[in-house]
């Protein structure tokens, strides 16, 4: 069995390692209760399978003699039926002992200690599900208190016992006594688990990440109810810890089959945890298969073994010590830089004391009498110099990463996003109308998209410079959303459009062209007339260059179409060959095209290619289908300062909790084939075509300033952050849901409310020419800020407890204000709704800042240029404060002491008025009809069934 002890102890420690490094991004926690079905269900057979294995003998080893003598009382175990655990001992005992009659109150004791062990399991599982539901509202973790606990429980339970005992045997001399008291005190256990416990716990306190934005509402008291259950789930843990090791060692060396049956007893006891949970399981939840349990399943495995061997107390030392030096070396290796703010020297200085509470453990125990007497037997018998050799190791490497941190930075981050952003601008504006000429733009099309522009191209070119389009050449959004057309036919194209227009339920309307005139299909339901009337009038001004064709248009907010990533890449591979030949084209496009076509019916089709995920989960259905397997699962959570990866939801699992759009959409009808669906906004991984909204085109929210309500200079407006909106981003029908969109996220976390928020990091000038992180509670930064940010009206888009839970959280509901109030305010906070944010442009026309948070992108994302034309926030939310911060400025107390940062108005003025200026050329009215002019020319092509034989081409000279 001994050669057992170094495998389980590598193990142990390897797996510890392991899953201290992949708690983050594992999957396994999603459904917890299964996993530890799971886990527990492989454990058990792993244990029992090993316990088959062992040497029958295995309990006579050179130990076992040594117990022989120790009262335990266990022997009748030889021989306890399995499956009889916990019952009255039945008849297949076979060799009844004169000791079982003499020791019946252990063999109950043991009963008792695997039906708690059971009941231990279970409970613990379920408390950590309810934590993993609510880890928002999660405190400081107590599991590395368990060392101490196990420590102080030896010290009380075996320690004073056993002193006892040895002073009995030894004919002590005053020597020894002296010994006994300066070099083996009986609390030595005590002090050094303390050590581990107390380091460890102050070091993991210094490693924590920015805290979530997911809301940890204050009207649902989950703020005290999760940190005790937290607390309860600690002590289940101490109380498995303790049971396992006693279920392992007290029937230590006797008979034969001893050793195997101890560990049948605690692969039982994981049999029946996970028989029960599943008992539980099945009642209330689906089975899902879950990946990467192995993970969690490895160190249980070995925990077990580890026991065995060197007793509860310490395999929790050593998982303790080996999972928080981990975590915190990971954390400190990983966030050199300033943000986030972290206690350094504090994180340090407790690792260190952890190390010597480690060190000195495991050298008493060298020391110790245990190696003669006691229940377990010892780590290590002589302290080898390779763990020493670890230890400095480790030591120096925390010196390095503590005097290599940086925790100032000597200019402001946002400083330099805002002059990177300036050279951004230029370069794209450098590409965008070089073409001066048609030919030119031709070649420029050519050499851009590797194929002729489409038939008509003169006409557009014509159209576009005639109201001095300042975007010629760069249309790289039409380009990437249509690449993965070309791999369908033509006719499949029209064929997927019928499916589409033809069946009302499918919230997709049609739009028609015949002849250069423009109608709609029927079957449209009236509440989205406006948006189809808007269409018509757009398109109406170039519709007699435009071939016969029909158009789907999604009606609804929600993007639809999201083609798995690998189809969606090979698709893309065929359209970037598709015209690569060189052939003259023909400038028109084919004969005959109105007939190809289908009618849609006036009786509805009602068969439909989509899936309905209405007020359900959509991250991985649709959110997540378009990445690449592998994609890394990381996530940047200070000053937003890519805008592209920042949509990039491969990187950012974690959306999958923090936007309506994945957490509960109001309508969600999606497809997983390419099917062609005009949409306003689209997230990441959608394959939806993106075209200029009829919101902003009729002005549905106008920027429209006049006397009563005057867009005043910059400089002149209230300095407040201002947010007016709805509940409306998803619905939460009363599972809470609520909690992580983005809409309420923001509301809460602009406002004070009962002061449940996470402190928010600043930036607050250190020194002369430095600048530092500061963590400042949200009361105190209300004070030294100004925000309105509040829901109106009542809570829309709710059902059951989540509408009056909402009223409550978000209280005071106030009135909706006139649109034209925004212009009051220098900053106007952006949020995404059910799609994209319809004020977004009318924001941009003002002389206000907008700041903007969002998943959608629409038709003019390559355009407009953040930190350049607006100031983008990351969706969680976590620099909202700071940002504030930088341009508005600090200036008051908190923390007890005096803070002030000074305000960069001017940068603000000049993004907003370069926002403005800016959104005057490129994002007017006639902007939308040049890109959707375009659009629809590619389409008309794209449909066309002589796709590769026409285009437009110039005689050049
Ligand atoms: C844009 O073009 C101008 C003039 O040709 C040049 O000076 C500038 O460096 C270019 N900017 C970028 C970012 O390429
Ligand atoms: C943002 O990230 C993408 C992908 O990594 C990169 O191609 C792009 O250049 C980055 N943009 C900026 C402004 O850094
Ligand atoms: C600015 O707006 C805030 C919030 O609406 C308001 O409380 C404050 O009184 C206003 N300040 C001034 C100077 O009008």
């Amino acid at each position: 069995m001994d050669k057992t002890k170094w495998p389980a102890i590598s193990g142990l420690v390897a797996g510890t390692v392991l899953l201290a490094r992949n708690v983050p991004t594992t999957y396994a926690f999603d459904k917890p209760i299964h996993t530890g079905i799971i886990i527990l269900a492989s454990c058990a057979a792993a244990v029992i399978g090993l316990s088959r294995s062992l040497p029958k003998e295995g309990g006579r080893s050179h130990r076992g003699q040594q117990y022989d003598a120790l009262p335990l009382g266990v022997q009748q175990y030889d021989a306890l039926p399995l499956g009889e655990v916990g019952q009255p001992h039945g008849s297949r005992e076979s060799s009844p002992s004169p000791e079982d009659v003499r020791y019946p109150s252990s063999l109950r004791k043991l009963r008792i200690l695997f039906l708690v062990l059971v009941v231990a399991i279970c409970l613990r599982i379920e408390a950590f599900r309810q934590v993993l539901a609510n880890t928002q509202c999660a405190g400081q973790s107590w599991e590395s208190l368990i060392p101490l606990a196990l420590a102080l429980w030896d010290y009380f339970a075996v320690q004073r016992h056993k002193k006892r005992i040895l002073t009995d045997d030894v004919d002590s001399s005053v020597y020894d006594a002296l010994v006994d008291h300066v070099f083996r005190p009986r609390y030595r256990y005590v002090l050094a688990a303390g050590l581990v416990s107390i380091g460890s716990m102050l070091a993991l306190a210094t490693s924590s990440s920015p805290a979530s934005t997911y809301i940890c509402a204050a009207s649902l008291h989950n703020s005290l109810y999760v940190p005790n259950l937290q607390r309860m789930g600690t002590v289940l843990d101490f109380l498995i810890a303790y049971c396992i090791g006693h279920l392992l060692h007290q029937h230590e060396g006797r008979g034969t089959r001893s050793v195997s049956l101890r560990f049948i007893s605690v692969g039982w006891a994981f049999l029946f945890s996970a028989v029960i949970l599943l008992v539980i399981g099945i009642v209330y939840y689906i089975i899902v298969e879950e990946d990467r349990k192995w993970i969690l399943a490895l160190p249980t495995i070995c925990t077990v073994l580890t026991i065995f061997h060197i007793g509860a107390m310490s395999t929790s030392v050593m998982a303790t010590f080996v999972s928080v030096s981990t975590i915190t070396t990971a954390y400190a290796w990983n966030n050199p830089h300033p943000f986030p703010p972290m206690d350094t020297g504090l994180a340090f200085i407790t690792l260190c004391i952890a190390i010597t509470g480690f060190a000195a453990y495991f050298h008493m125990e060298t020391v110790s009498e245990d190696r003669e007497s006691g229940g377990r037997s010892i780590t290590f018998r002589e302290v080898p110099s390779w763990l020493y050799l670890l230890l400095l190791s480790l030591f120096f490497l925390r010196t390095g990463l503590w005097a290599a941190r940086k925790t100032t930075v000597t200019y402001h981050p946002i400083d330099m996003l805002i002059y990177e952003a300036q050279t951004q601008h230029e370069a794209y504006i450098n590409q965008t109308s070089t073409s001066k000429t048609l030919a030119d733009a031709v070649g420029t099309y050519k050499a851009r998209y590797n194929r002729v522009p489409p038939p008509g191209f003169d006409h557009w070119y014509e159209y576009a410079t005639a109201r001095n389009s300042v975007v010629i050449d760069d249309y790289n959004s039409i380009h990437r959303d249509l690449l993965p057309f070309y791999a369908l036919s033509a006719e499949d194209i029209r064929q997927r459009t019928w499916d589409m227009i033809s069946n009302p339920w499918n919230d997709v309307a049609g739009i028609s062209v015949r002849s250069g005139e423009v109608g709609i299909s029927p079957n449209v339901m009236p509440t989205h007339r406006w948006m189809l009337d808007g269409l018509v009038d757009l398109i109406g001004h170039f519709v007699e260059y435009l071939p016969d064709m029909d158009l789907a248009f999604n009606l609804n907010d929600e993007c639809r179409v999201a083609v798995p990533s690998v189809q969606i890449e090979t698709m893309r591979t065929t359209g970037r060959g598709a015209f690569a030949h060189d052939r003259a084209p023909r400038n028109e496009f084919s004969t005959g095209r109105g007939e190809q076509w289908q009618l849609v019916p006036d009786q509805p089709n009602t068969e439909t290619p989509l899936k309905e995920l209405s007020f359900q989960r959509t991250f991985y259905d649709f959110g997540s289908v378009g990445c690449p397997s592998g994609s890394p699962a990381r996530s940047q959570r200070a000053f937003l300062a890519n805008w592209s990866t920042a949509a990039d939801i491969c990187h950012q699992p974690d959306l999958a909790n923090l936007h309506g759009l994945y957490i509960s959409p109001a309508a969600f009808k999606g497809a997983h084939d390419l099917y062609p669906v005009f949409s306003q906004s689209k997230a990441h991984g959608f394959n939806d075509i993106l075209y200029p909204s009829a919101w902003n085109y009729i002005g549905k929210a106008k920027y429209d300033p006049g006397d009563e309500h005057p867009d005043v200079p910059f400089a002149e407006k209230n300095s407040s952050l201002f947010w007016r909106g709805a509940t409306s981003e998803g619905v939460s029908p009363g599972g809470g849901q609520w909690r992580g969109m983005t809409r309420q996220r923001f509301v809460h976390l602009a406002n004070n409310i009962n002061g449940s928020e996470h402190p928010q990091a600043v930036l607050l000038p250190q020194g002369e020419h430095s600048l530092a992180y500061t963590q400042l509670p949200i009361s105190e930064l209300t004070n030294l800020l100004s925000t309105d940010v509040h829901v109106v009206d009542s809570i829309a888009r709710c059902g059951g407890r989540d509408c009056p839970q909402q009223a409550r959280e978000f209280a005071p509901l106030v009135p909706p204000t006139d649109f034209q109030d925004h212009w009051k305010y220098k900053y106007l906070l952006d949020l995404d709704g059910a799609g994209f944010s319809g004020r977004f442009l009318p924001f941009l026309y003002s002389h206000s800042l907008p700041f903007k948070a969002a998943l959608f992108r629409e038709w003019w994302d390559d355009r407009v240029t953040p930190w350049q034309h607006f100031v983008p926030l990351d969706i969680r939310g976590q620099g909202l404060w700071a940002t504030l911060a930088y341009f508005a400025g600090l200036d008051g107390k908190a923390n007890g002491r005096h803070v002030k940062a000074a305000a960069h108005e001017l940068e603000g003025e000049r993004i907003a008025e370069r926002g403005r200026d800016w959104a005057k050329r490129v994002l007017r009215r006639e902007d939308m009809e040049i890109y959707f002019f375009r659009l629809l020319l590619e389409w008309g092509r794209l449909t066309d069934d002589e796709r590769d034989d026409i285009g437009f081409a110039v005689d050049v000279g």
